[in-house]
This record gives structure tokens, sequence and C-alpha cells, in this order.
């Protein structure tokens, strides 16, 4: 059986104000009913026992984490005692699953995406996995269809072999979160891939890259997995995990290993970013309108959304807005500017 780590950290300012510091983006029901992090479990099931699923999150969210999987095992639900970046948080899993299986094939796999076809998903990464034994860091790629500045891309080079009838290709090189003309140049290449933030590697393999590429990361973590079972792990925790610099496994391994591979794939990926992107989703053919959690009277009213706490929202004679009714706060915006949404966390950020 395979392992897996969630990291689930962070607080995903463009879905403001429904996302805040205290409920993150993962532990919302978007799309619903599920929260992401709760689909996130949900389609790993059937690859990965939850014995062997890890999440690694902050103390804040910790119970409200353990409450949406109660299929975890409690002990599974790592707290990390500040927010260091992905490599940290995946670092720390497989040095923990090495422990307990010398051979482990690990996943790790972002909270906060929305997957259509889990079938298709699984299949992508049971051909990682195959990958994975024969020594790569394997990582799965999604066809662009713009020049997203907030992923990473992925330069796809020769066939390395077929797994379960995908192709498993060498990579040339992986970019993390390239500038707008990069990101322009990379899609209409035709010879990029998105990165989704969906790694699959032996265990060993990682910590081989870290020992190499982040050798004090890989000291601290070792030194923390060897506390594990004593009755000092918790304050070796403490200890050490503030001495970690924030790094993230994108610019800290993946970016500069060269044993890379990429499984391209298709299985109705979205990252769920923004209210646009949820909106674009979210809308049927018959009724451009989305309403979650709030009862829409929409009258002449298309392409808007709205998100609220149970009061009925009502609209007339508006496009293309999107609005998010809160307890404290509420937002109107057009849904061409959901991106900029972030910019009001960022000036509230600075008052406060
Ligand atoms: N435990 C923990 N601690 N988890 C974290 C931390 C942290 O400090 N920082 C981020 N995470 C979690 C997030 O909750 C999410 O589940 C996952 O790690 C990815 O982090 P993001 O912060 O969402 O990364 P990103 O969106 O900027 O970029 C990544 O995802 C893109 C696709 O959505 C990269 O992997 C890109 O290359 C990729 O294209
Ligand atoms: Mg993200």
């Amino acid at each position: 059986a395979l392992y897996a780590v969630i990291p689930a950290g962070g607080s995903g300012t463009r879905l403001w104000p429904a996302s805040r510091t205290a409920r993150p983006k993962f532990l919302l029901p978007l799309p619903g009913p599920l929260s992401m992090l709760q689909a996130t479990v949900e389609r790993l099931l059937p690859l990965v026992p939850p014995a062997n699923m890890l999440i690694v999150t902050g103390a804040s969210h910790a119970d409200a984490v353990a409450a949406q999987v109660p299929e975890i095992p409690e002990g599974n639900i790592i707290v990390e005692p500040q927010a260091r970046g992905t490599g940290p948080a995946i670092g720390l899993a497989a040095a923990l699953f090495a422990r307990r299986d010398p051979d482990a094939i690990m996943g790790s796999f972002a909270a906060d995406h929305h997957v259509a076809d889990p079938i298709a998903f699984r299949q992508a990464i049971r051909a990682a996995a195959e990958a994975a034994r024969e020594g790569y860091l394997v990582t799965v790629g999604i066809k662009p269809t713009y020049p997203e500045t907030g992923y990473g891309y992925i330069r796809c080079g020769e066939i390395l072999f077929h797994r379960e009838g995908l192709a498993v290709h060498a990579v040339e090189e992986f970019k993390e979160k390239p500038d707008l003309a990069t990101a322009e140049r990379y899609v209409a290449s035709g010879q990029y891939q998105w990165n989704a933030s969906m790694f699959v590697w032996r265990a060993q393999t990682l910590l081989d890259a870290m020992r190499r590429l982040l050798p004090d990361v890989y000291e601290l973590l070792t030194e923390i997995a060897a506390a594990w079972d004593r009755p000092d792990r918790a304050e070796t925790m403490e200890r050490l995990w503030a001495q970690l610099p924030e790094v993230t496994i994108d610019h800290g391994i993946m970016e500069h290993a060269d044993n890379v591979a990429v499984v391209p794939a298709s299985f109705g990926w979205t990252d769920l970013g923004d209210w646009h992107s949820l909106a674009e989703l979210l809308a049927s053919e018959k009724d451009d309108n989305v309403a979650l959690g709030a009862e829409h009277i929409a009258t002449d009213t298309r392409g808007t959304l709205v998100f609220g706490d149970g009061r009925v929202i009502a609209t007339l004679g508006v496009e293309d807005l999107v609005i998010v009714d809160t307890d404290d706060v509420l937002l109107v915006c057009h849904r061409s500017r959901a991106q900029d949404v972030r910019r009001i966390v960022e000036r509230l950020r600075g008052q406060g």
C-alpha cells in the first residue's frame, strides 16, 4: 500500500472573506458538500489506508481538521509549531514513513484542489508510484490553459516508459511561479505542463535529495523523526522546528533535483484558488449564477456567484459579480477582479 501526506497550512487569501486565518480554504465546503480536505482524503482512500496517511497542519486548525476527517487516526495529524512551508512539512512525513518502512512509496497531495474524475486521478497516481519505484521524484502534470503565474511549470523531456497506460516523461526543467512573460512563453511553446502539487516518490529518494539540496533541513528533520517514539518528542519538535528555514518543496527540491519525472494526466483538476475559478467550475449551462450556502433571488442577473451564511441574497439587474456574505464582512467584487481580492487582505493586514 502507498503512504501519503497532506500538507494543510496557509490561508488562501484570494477566497477572502470566506477563507480567513481561522478558517482556511481547505476546511471550507467548496464546492461542497465535502470540504476540499475531506474530498482529498476520500479520493486517496482506495490507494492509501488511513493508518498510512499523515496530515500536517498548524496548531490553530488541528481540532477542525481532526473533526472533519474522523477516519484518520488522531496520532496521524501532525501539528507544526510554526508554518515553515511545504518543504519541512512534506520532509517530516518522508522521514517518519522511511523509519516505518525503508521501501515506503509516498505521495504528497495539496489539501485544496478539486478533482472531477477521481478514477483517472488514481490511475495517474498508480503510474507515478511505478515510476517512483525506479528512483524518480515524480510529479503530476496538467496541460496549461493560460499563463498562470501562481503555478509551477514542468518542461517535459523524452518518454522514459509507459505505466498504467500513461507516459512517464523525464523532466528537463522545473520552474516555480515564473513571471508573466515567461509563463506566456512556456504556454505558447506547448512543451510545459503545470505542476499539480502532487508528488510521488520513495520516501528515501526524497530524503536523499534533501540531504544534498537542503542539508540543514535534512539534519533537523532526521533528529525530530528519531525522537518520534520517545517521551521528549513534543519538546524536540518545539525546539528544532523553530530552527527550520521557511522553504517550499517546489523551490527547495523540485527546481534543483536531477531525477525528476512527470506523468502528464487529465482528471479535471482545478486549483479553486479564487472566486472566479469556483464560479467557472459550478456554473451550469442553463444557469450561470451560482449560489452556495445562501438562497439567491436572482432577477435579471447573470454570471453572479453568491456565497452566504444563511441570509437570503437578492440581486437585480447585475452581471458578473461575486457577493460573499459572512458574519462580519460583506464582499462585493467584479468577477474579473477575483485575483485582486488578496490586495484587500494585504491592505487589512497592513493596517492591523
Ligand atoms: N503544513 C503546512 N505548512 N502546509 C502548507 C504550508 C505550511 O507551511 N504551506 C502550504 N501548505 C499546504 C497548503 O495548504 C496546500 O495544501 C499545499 O501545501 C500547497 O501549498 P500552496 O501554498 O497552496 O502552494 P501554491 O498554490 O502557492 O503552489 C503549489 O501548488 C500549485 C498548484 O496549485 C506549487 O506546488 C505549484 O508548483 C503548483 O503549481
Ligand atoms: Mg495553492
